[in-house]
């Protein structure tokens, strides 16, 4: 089996174990929820490994998302996105920010939850829209009338967000704040 290419940190400052405290921690929610600038901060003050799905992903292939979609279509990514999922029963003591549209998929949700502590981070739509304006990577975001498609895709996404139980709402607070819940939540959820 495939290893993510990050090194593990020598020594994790915390010491976990499978059945008390989650192996990892996964975090999943809609684009522009900050879960990489969160999971990327919370990994620091864990002293764990931070793996963003999407970039691990686009290291592995040599090419973007976006021309991924564009030269393959969405169901190569959601393929690879999938393979990553199965991968993530072999992780420890590793921060994951997950691509938005990974829960789609019901094997994919089954991997993630035995896999780690499962965190939904959300945001308003208005809030998501301001976090993307100038963004240019989300395929699906891509044409005219990007606050109509955010609000589209996230009313249609949303019953399935709703089955995480651990959320955190992240509308005007920092990703360190954030960061801090996510945390929080791991050190309780056991
Ligand atoms: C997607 C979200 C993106 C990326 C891809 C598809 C989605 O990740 O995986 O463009 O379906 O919501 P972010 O949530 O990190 O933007």
């Amino acid at each position: 089996m495939s290893t993510p290419e990050q090194p593990h940190p020598p020594t994790p400052s915390l010491s976990t174990e499978r059945g008390s405290l989650a192996a990892n921690i996964i975090l999943v929610g809609f684009m522009g929820t900050g879960k990489t600038t969160t999971g990327r901060s919370a990994a620091i003050q864990l002293g764990w490994r931070f793996v963003d799905t999407d970039h691990l992903i686009e290291r592995r292939i040599g090419k973007s998302v976006r021309a991924l979609f564009e030269s393959e279509g969405e169901a190569a990514f959601r393929k690879l996105e999938s393979d990553l999922c199965a991968e993530m029963a072999s992780w420890e003591h590793t921060v994951v920010a997950t691509g938005g549209g990974i829960l789609l998929d019901p094997v994919n949700r089954e991997r993630l939850q035995a896999a780690g502590l499962v965190i939904c981070l959300t945001a308003s739509v208005e809030q998501i829209a301001s976090r993307l304006e100038y963004d240019s990577n989300r395929p699906l975001l891509k044409g005219a009338d990007r606050v109509e498609r955010i609000a589209g895709l996230l009313e249609t996404r949303q019953a399935i967000y709703e089955t995480v139980t651990h959320r955190i709402e992240t509308n005007g607070q920092t990703p360190a704040a954030v960061a801090e819940k996510v945390i929080e939540l791991w050190r309780s959820a056991r």
